[in-house]
């Protein structure tokens, strides 16, 4: 069964509680913009790709919720810039607006509501369109031999509208041949663990959890033929920001000598950065590190850095698959 992590009615967003799983499957309605900026903040609803429709849909929202004041357009751009505030690093988010800014300007206010409403069913056709795209073009470009993948974060269904990112790709290549999927577990929120395993279950992949500290010694003992992750913006020269950890795979991969892919819509690209450095890295609470499953580990005022976020450079990359093509370093989009 296909999982939706994010569905639009003609009234609301529905979003999987994504904190929840995979103790309980539990979907929620929001209805009002500020619902859906807590949904965000809070990984509710989350990964790239989910973020960007989720950012527009709260945006849809907002209009709804503002057309009828005098000061419709203006309430709605004020409202956006509070979407943008909710995450900074997945790229797609500040996309998925920036288009639905294109449409306030361009677009009379009685039609507003509507005119915005058909760009979000656009970005759910383009979201779904090239995940499937993205998963056929790295199923033709992985060597038809590899059979052991270790990934990291989640970047499956629930990430997306579709089929995913990196682990799209991984579905694809499940369907012709027997492979073995390693998840790093992915300190601290442990989306591998918690999402990653859960949709591969759902998916009846063979797979293995690990703590990302595990991640060089399996490569090394279970023979791991490639690492394949998604990514939340990837610079105008495939410098890649995805979940912390991921660079620490990227650099396993040259040190084993194993190819490292990125596996990523068009949209998650930002042709407007020249590289990594310029990315801005979130970072959140610090009880999230404090703590391990909810339970207190750490002394409760020690202190802790917690970027959500790292930027693999680009010479690590073997690869940058998205519905379009496969880039290959030196990197051109
Ligand atoms: O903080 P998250 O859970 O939103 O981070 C998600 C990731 O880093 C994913 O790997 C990424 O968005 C890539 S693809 C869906």
């Amino acid at each position: 069964m296909k999982i939706y992590s994010i569905l639009r009615s003609k009234t609301a967003m529905m979003i999987i509680d994504q904190t929840l799983l995979p103790l309980q499957e539990k979907r929620i309605e929001i209805k009002d913009y500020r619902q859906m900026i807590e949904a965000i903040k809070a990984l509710r609803i989350r990964g790239a790709p989910a973020i960007g429709l989720a950012a527009a849909g709260a945006a849809w929202l907002a209009s709804m919720e503002f057309e009828k004041d005098s000061n419709f357009k203006e309430k709605l751009l004020q409202a956006i810039a509070e979407i943008e505030l909710s995450r900074p690093t997945a790229v797609n988010l500040f996309h998925a607006l920036n288009g639905v800014k294109e449409i306030i300007a361009k677009t009379k206010e009685e039609e507003l509501v509507f005119a915005i409403y058909e760009y979000l069913d656009s970005l759910f056709h383009y979201e779904y369109d090239s995940s499937k795209a993205m998963a056929q073009n790295g199923f033709d470009y992985i060597p038809k031999e590899y059979t052991r993948f270790l990934t990291h974060c989640n970047t499956g269904a629930l990430a997306t509208y579709g089929f995913g990112t990196a682990l799209g790709v991984i579905g694809r290549i499940a369907e012709e041949r027997q492979i073995k999927v390693y998840a790093d577990e992915t300190r601290p929120l442990l989306q591998g663990a918690r999402l990653t395993m859960w949709e591969l279950q759902k998916m009846g992949i063979p797979a293995v959890l690990i703590s990302d500290n595990m991640a060089a010694h399996t490569i090394k003992e279970h023979k791991i033929d490639c690492i394949i992750a998604g990514a939340d913006r990837i610079c105008k020269n495939g410098d890649t920001a995805n979940k912390i950890g991921t660079m620490n795979l990227a650099i396993l991969a040259d040190y084993f000598k194993i190819p490292f892919y990125i596996a990523a819509p068009e949209s998650t690209i930002d042709r407007e950065l020249d590289n990594g450095s310029l990315i801005k890295i979130e970072e959140r609470n610090k009880a999230e590190v404090r703590q391990f499953g909810g339970q207190q580990t750490a002394p409760v005022e020690c202190d802790v850095f917690n970027p959500a976020f790292d930027v693999s450079p680009a010479h690590l990359i073997k690869a940058i698959i998205t519905e379009k093509k496969v880039y290959e370093y030196p990197y051109k989009f």
